[in-house]
C-alpha cells in the first residue's frame, strides 16, 4: 500500500532546463539581460522586512497591474509564477477524473501535471502540421466533461502565434460555461500586429482568463511572479484556491519595481526579438522547417534527431531543450551566446548527417564563419 497517490507513479516530473558550468544556457526561455534597473535596491530594502508576512492582498502589486494593464484590480491576481496560477485555475474548476482539461499538443510542458495533479482528465489536441494550435480541432474536443481550455499564444514550445480571427472564431465556438485560459507567457516578444493581446481584446469575454508572468521579459524568472486577469467572480473563487502569502514581500516589492521600467523592458524584448529573427533566419539554412516564432526561443523540429542534436549543442558548451523524438527548443539569448549556439547547431548538422536528417546542403563554413 502506498502512502502517495498511486497515479503519481507514472507522471513524468516538469523537466527544468539544464545548468551546466561553463556552458551557455538556451533552455529556460529567460532573458539574459539581468534583473531590470531598481530591482535588486527593492528587493533588498523588502529583504530588511522579511520577518513579517507579506501583504496577502497583494495590494499594490495588483494596483500597479490594473493600471498598466488597465483593468480593474479586482479581476487581478497574483500567483507564485503563472504556473502555479495555472495549477490553481485547474483546481478551482476540476473536482476529479469526470473532468476534462483540453490543450494543444505539443504545448507547455506543465499543463499535463497541472491537470493530472488536479485529478482531472487531459484531452490533448494534436497540433497542425506546421505545429500551431489546430483550433478547431480542439472546439470539437470541447463535451460536456470539458472544465478549461488551455489556449497557450505564443506556443511554447513551437513558438507558433495564433492570429486574431481564428482566435475569434475558437472563442465563439467554446461555451460560456467552459473557462477559456490565454496563457500570454511571450505576449511581451510579439511583433505580428495580427497576433491580438489577449488582454486588450478578448478579458471583458465572461469565460476567458488570460494569464502573464513576470519571469521573462520583465526579467524576474527567481522572483516567481505570475498574474492572471480573469472576471470578478472567477477572480475571487482563485484567491480561494492559491496558497496563502504565495507571492512573497520581495517578489511583491521587486515586481513593483520592474513594473517602473516598463521602456527599459520594451528595449530589451526588442533586442531579443531583433535576435531571435536573425537566428530564426540562420536556422532556416541550415535545418529543415523551422517555424516562424513570435516568442523568445525557436524550436527545432527534428524528430528523432533532436536529443542527439542537443548532445552536440551539450559537447559545444550550449544547453538547449530537447523533447525526445519531437524537437529542440533553443531560447534567444545575448548575440554572442546565439553565435556560439549557432555554430554548434552547426556542427550538430553535421554531426548527425545531413541526408540523415533531410537537411540541405548549405556550405556551414561559409554560413556562420566557424569552422
Ligand atoms: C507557456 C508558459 N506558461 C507559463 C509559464 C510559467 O512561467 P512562470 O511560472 O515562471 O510564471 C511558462 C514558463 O516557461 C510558459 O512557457
Amino acid at each position: 500500500m502506498s502512502l502517495t497517490r498511486p497515479d503519481l507513479a507514472s507522471l513524468p516530473a516538469y523537466i527544468p532546463g539544464r545548468t551546466v558550468p561553463g556552458a551557455v544556457k538556451l533552455a529556460s526561455n529567460e532573458v539574459p539581460y539581468g534583473p531590470l534597473p531598481g530591482v535588486v535596491e527593492a528587493i533588498a530594502e523588502a529583504a530588511a522586512g522579511s520577518h513579517r508576512y507579506p501583504d496577502m492582498g497583494v495590494v499594490a502589486l495588483r494596483e500597479a497591474l490594473a493600471e498598466a494593464y488597465r483593468v480593474d484590480p479586482a479581476r487581478v491576481v497574483t500567483g507564485c509564477g503563472s504556473v502555479a496560477l495555472a495549477e490553481s485555475l485547474a483546481r478551482t474548476t476540476c473536482l476529479g477524473p469526470q473532468d476534462e482539461i483540453v490543450y494543444a499538443w505539443r504545448s507547455f510542458e506543465a499543463y499535463p501535471i497541472i491537470t493530472a495533479t488536479a485529478g482531472a482528465a487531459s484531452v490533448r489536441v494534436p497540433n497542425r502540421p506546421d505545429h500551431g494550435h489546430d483550433l478547431p480541432a480542439m472546439a470539437a474536443a470541447v463535451s460536456d466533461r470539458t472544465r478549461l481550455v488551455l489556449v497557450c499564444n505564443p506556443n511554447n514550445p513551437t513558438g507558433t502565434a495564433l492570429r486574431r480571427p481564428e482566435l475569434d472564431a475558437f472563442l465563439d465556438a467554446v461555451p460560456e460555461t467552459v473557462l477559456v485560459v490565454i496563457d500570454e507567457a511571450y505576449r511581451e516578444f510579439v511583433t505580428d500586429p495580427a497576433v491580438p493581446d489577449a488582454l486588450q481584446t478578448y478579458a471583458d469575454r465572461p469565460n476567458v482568463v488570460v494569464l502573464r508572468t513576470l519571469s521573462k521579459a520583465w526579467g524576474l524568472a527567481g522572483l516567481r511572479v505570475g498574474f492572471l486577469v480573469a472576471q470578478p467572480a472567477v477572480a475571487e473563487a482563485v484567491r480561494k484556491v492559491v496558497t496563502p502569502f504565495s507571492t512573497s514581500a520581495v517578489a511583491q516589492s521587486a515586481a513593483l519595481a520592474a513594473l517602473r521600467q516598463g521602456d527599459e523592458m520594451a528595449r530589451r524584448a526588442a533586442l531579443v526579438v531583433a535576435e531571435r529573427d536573425r537566428v530564426a533566419e540562420a536556422l532556416r539554412h541550415l535545418l529543415p522547417g523551422v517555424p516562424p516564432t513570435q516568442a523568445n526561443f525557436v524550436w527545432l523540429p527534428l524528430g528523432a534527431q533532436a536529443a542527439p542534436f542537443a548532445a552536440v549543442c551539450e559537447q559545444n558548451r550550449v544547453i538547449v531543450r530537447a523533447f525526445a523524438g519531437d524537437g529542440v527548443r533553443v531560447t534567444i539569448g545575448t548575440p554572442e551566446e546565439n553565435d556560439l549556439f549557432l555554430a554548434a547547431s552547426a556542427f550538430g548538422r553535421d554531426a548527425l548527417g545531413r541526408d540523415a536528417a533531410g537537411l540541405d546542403h548549405v556550405p556551414v563554413n561559409n554560413t556562420f564563419g566557424v569552422g
